[in-house]
C-alpha cells in the first residue's frame, strides 16, 4: 500500500542537506522533512551522551510529525545513537549514515586513505568496529577536523579560510600523497573542492549516495513508498529560525540536488 507521509532527515545542522540532495535525486516523488539542530551544532565536539540525548529527542519529534522513516544524516549522531533509536522504535525504518570506509578500501586496496571526521565519530565504538572490519585492506589515517562543520554551518564554504584551516589541520598527513579521502561528516561534501586541492586527490568518498540507496531499499521492503507521480516536497525545520539560515539551507540543497555538494 502506498504511503505519502514524509521521510524525516536529521542532522546536527546543515550538513545532512548533502544527504538530502541524494535522497531527492534518487526518490523525487517522495516528500522529505529535514530537521537540523543548528542551535546546538556542532555535535562533533560534545559528549557522546549529549549527542545521544539530542538525537533521541529530535527523532521523537520527527516521528510525532508523522514521518514514516528516519534518516540520521549525521555520522556523529549515527555513531552515538543509532542502536538506541532502533531498539526504541523497532517498527520504524531508521537509516544511519556512516563513513564510506568500505567503498574507499574496495577501490584502493593497500592504499593510503585519509578519513576526515568529527572527534566524536572517530572515538565512537561503532566507528572503531567499522575500521576494525576493514583493517588490513588499506592504511587508514584518522584526521579529526573539529572546526570544519562549524565553518560550513556559518556559511564558510570553499575559499581561502577553509583552505588555510585544512592545510593546518591536515598537515601531519600531507607529507605523502593520499590515494583517497573519506568525508566522514555530512558537512564536508560542501567543501569537497577545497579538500581535493589540499590533499591532492580527486578520489573522495562520502556516504550520501549509499545512504539514499539504502533508504530506497528499506522503504520498498516495508511497503512504505509513495505512489505519487509528481515531485514531492522538501520542508526545512531548524532550531535556528533566522532568515539567513533558511537561505543557507536552500543554497546548499540546490547545490546538493545538482549533484555538486560544493555550493
Ligand atoms: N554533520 C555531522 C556528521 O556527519 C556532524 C557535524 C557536527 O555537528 O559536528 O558527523
Amino acid at each position: 500500500m502506498a504511503d505519502d507521509r514524509p521521510v524525516a532527515v536529521f542532522d546536527s545542522g546543515v550538513g545532512g542537506i548533502s544527504v538530502l540532495g541524494e535522497l531527492v535525486r534518487r526518490m523525487p516523488t517522495e516528500s522529505f522533512l529535514y530537521f537540523g539542530d543548528s542551535a546546538n551544532s556542532p555535535y562533533g565536539s560534545r559528549s557522546e551522551a549529549q549527542v545521544r540525548a539530542w538525537t533521541f529527542m529530535h527523532t521523537a519529534r520527527l516521528l510525532d510529525a508523522d514521518a514514516k522513516a528516519v534518516v540520521i544524516a549525521c555520522n556523529t549522531a549515527t555513531g552515538a545513537a543509532i542502536g538506541m533509536l532502533r531498539r526504541h522504535w523497532p517498527e520504524v525504518p531508521i537509516i544511519g549514515i556512516e563513513p564510506a570506509i568500505k567503498p574507499a578500501a574496495a577501490a584502493h586496496p593497500g592504499g593510503r586513505i585519509l578519513v576526515m571526521a568529527t572527534p566524536v565519530t572517530l572515538a565512537s565504538r561503532k566507528f572503531r568496529e567499522l575500521l576494525a572490519r576493514h583493517a588490513g585492506e588499506a592504511e587508514f589515517l584518522e584526521a579529526p577536523c573539529p572546526r570544519l562543520a562549524a565553518m560550513v554551518e556559518s556559511g564558510i564554504l570553499d575559499g581561502a579560510e577553509t583552505e588555510a584551516y585544512l592545510r593546518q589541520t591536515l598537515r601531519p598527513f600531507l607529507g605523502a600523497p593520499a590515494d583517497a579521502v573519506v568525508l566522514g561528516c555530512t558537512h564536508y561534501p560542501f567543501v569537497r573542492r577545497t579538500v581535493a586541492r589540499v590533499t591532492g586527490t580527486e578520489e573522495i568518498y562520502d556516504g550520501g549516495a549509499g545512504t539514499a540507496r539504502e533508504t530506497a531499499r528499506r522503504l520498498a521492503e516495508a511497503g512504505l513508498q509513495t505512489d505519487a507521480a509528481s515531485p514531492g516536497t522538501v520542508t526545512f525545520l531548524s532550531s535556528d529560525p533566522s532568515e539567513e539560515h533558511r537561505l543557507l539551507c536552500e543554497r546548499l540543497l540546490a547545490a546538493a540536488r545538482a549533484g555538486a555538494s560544493d555550493a
